[in-house]
């Protein structure tokens, strides 16, 4: 089960409330942009309209003949009230000087008969509007008339026979208000359909793109509580970031998986390699206090074998313990090597005792960053295993170091021994891995020897491969070893190039 803040702030939801909110926007933004381009539109062609109606208005006038204004007053009266080609809403009217307000559309002006039932104050008001209306105003106004409501005019002087008449024509601004209305209700009833639209689809697709985090959430719950089996089915022509997230996030189980495996198989190796001895000092120990007078030499026999599987408990404990002290960061403590006087101080050391031919090849002048100490344990440990696996006197064993790409120092320990099986040459770096030859013959020790040599080597940013490319089929290993660097030759105390052969 998902948390339950988790759901709340899942990201599918995030995703549907970020799509409505930018898709309202954006709808917000065009309604504005509707409407106002359409009232100026309607704005616009309505000024026109009016140019149009009061320049006709005026021309007709320029066509009446002077005479007294009550005439022109009737004139006028019959000339707006005679224009079957105009649009029903549109007003036309005459301001005569001395005569009022002359118009096709009288009611607006506040001309009423008096049977229309009105109360004297709106009567009072409709006056007053009257009189406002009848003095002229030339140019482009917007009035509130009687029932039109909001009226556009336009309003041009004519001389008459030397006489100054007002032409006028308005539009009820009725329509703009009504086109205004239609743009907002279609936007209010699309708007509305198109968020509930986005509002399902993104949800809908937010859910698809979310599922498999869902699922991988499930399964990390489930390897959180122990259960490491469960994967996630990755189809294979599925390459997209998912995809990716997907494959990485099995590969992390399955090296989860594997860490824990060998962890419990380490552990279980080394209990059985810790038991072996604790089992013989128990056994020696039993024997001993079954006899109540034991013999001196008895004592001593069963002490020098107490003694010998205690050292071999004690190398084991070292062993697991440099193994686990080789994942820390301050595992090596890291110095200037001089390779070749290291190398032969290490070699003289480790051949002192034990019966072989031991060759020491060419060796390259100059300097290595490295551990000394883990070095030097790392090369013993392969010179052990070479003396184990090779003849007691005229067994050969080999060190040789040489730069094999610069900056790189090769370390090869090779052997005349029995080599190593084909299908062995990486198993023997695991811990605890053994051939079934060194277990028959009982050489060697538990099997973490190699196991070091490649944790130091491998902590020094090297490597460490074995082969079969050894003297006559032998075993060779390589250590490769970054952070070399050459002595320029001729340069410093240079001394020849030792090759031996030494028989202990
Ligand atoms: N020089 C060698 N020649 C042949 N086999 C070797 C050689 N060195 C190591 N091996 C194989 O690698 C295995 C692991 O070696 P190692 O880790 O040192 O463990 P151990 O020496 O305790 O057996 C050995 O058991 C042996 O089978
Ligand atoms: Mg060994």
């Amino acid at each position: 089960m998902l948390p339950e803040r988790t759901a709340r702030a899942s990201i599918r939801w995030r995703f549907t409330v970020w799509v409505s909110v930018v898709m309202i926007a954006s709808i917000g933004v065009t309604f504005a942009i509707v409407l106002s381009e359409t009232t100026s539109r309607l704005r616009t062609q309505i000024d026109r309209d009016l140019k149009g109606e009061t320049s006709q208005l005026a021309q007709s006038f320029d066509l009446l003949s002077a005479g007294p204004p009550a005439a022109l007053a009737s004139a006028a009266r019959r000339y707006v009230t005679a224009q079957p080609l105009r649009s029903i809403g549109t007003v036309l009217f005459v301001i005569v000087p001395g005569q009022g307000l002359v118009s096709n559309r009288p009611e607006l002006f506040g001309a009423r008969r008096p049977d229309d039932g009105e109360n004297s104050k709106q009567q009072v008001a409709e006056n007053e509007l009257a009189t406002r209306l009848a003095r002229p105003r030339l140019g482009f106004s917007t009035q509130t008339l009687a029932d039109a409501g909001s009226v556009r005019m336009l309003e041009r002087p004519v001389t008459v026979g030397g006489m100054r008449v007002t032409v006028g024509a308005g539009e009820p601004l009725g329509s703009v208000t009504r086109a205004r209305h239609g743009v907002i209700q279609s936007f209010l009833l699309a708007g509305l359909f198109v968020v509930l639209a986005v509002v399902i689809g993104s949800y809908l697709v937010g859910t698809r793109v979310t599922a498999p985090l869902r699922r991988m959430a499930r399964i990390a719950a489930r390897v959180d509580a122990g259960d490491l089996e469960p994967r996630m089915d990755v189809p294979e022509s599925r390459h997209d970031e998912i995809g990716v997230l997907a494959t990485a996030f099995n590969r992390m189980l399955e090296r989860l998986e594997e860490g824990f495996r060998s962890q419990r198989a380490f552990i279980a190796d080394a209990s059985h390699e810790l038991r072996t001895p604790l089992t013989v000092i128990q056994g020696q120990l039993e024997v001993l206090a079954l006899n109540p007078d034991p013999e001196a030499a008895e004592v001593r026999r069963v002490e020098r074998l107490v003694a010998a599987e205690i050292n071999r408990m004690r190398r084991l404990v070292d062993d697991l313990l440099l193994l686990a002290q080789a994942e820390r960061m301050d595992f090596l403590a890291v110095d200037v090597i001089e390779v070749r006087r290291f190398l032969t101080q290490l070699w003289d050391g480790a051949t002192l005792t034990a019966d072989r031919r031991f060759e020491l090849g060419e060796v390259p002048d100059g300097q290595l960053r490295a551990d000394p100490d883990r070095l030097a344990q790392a090369v013993r440990n392969l010179i052990n295993n070479a003396v184990n696996h090779t003849r007691l006197g005229d067994g050969t064993v080999r060190l040789e170091a040489l730069e094999a790409t610069p900056g790189e120092l090769v370390i090869a320990i090779s052997d005349d021994g029995p080599g190593i099986g084909p299908g062995e040459l990486e198993r023997i770096f695991e811990r605890f891995h053994r051939s079934g030859y060194s277990r028959a013959a009982a050489i060697g020790g538990s099997g973490l020897g190699l196991a070091i040599v490649r944790a130091i080597i491998e902590a020094h940013g090297g490597t460490a491969t074995a082969s079969n490319g050894g003297l006559r089929g032998g075993a060779r290993f390589e250590l490769h070893l970054p952070g070399f660097r050459r002595e320029a030759p001729g340069s410093a105390n240079r001394d020849p190039g030792r090759s031996a052969s030494v028989t202990n």
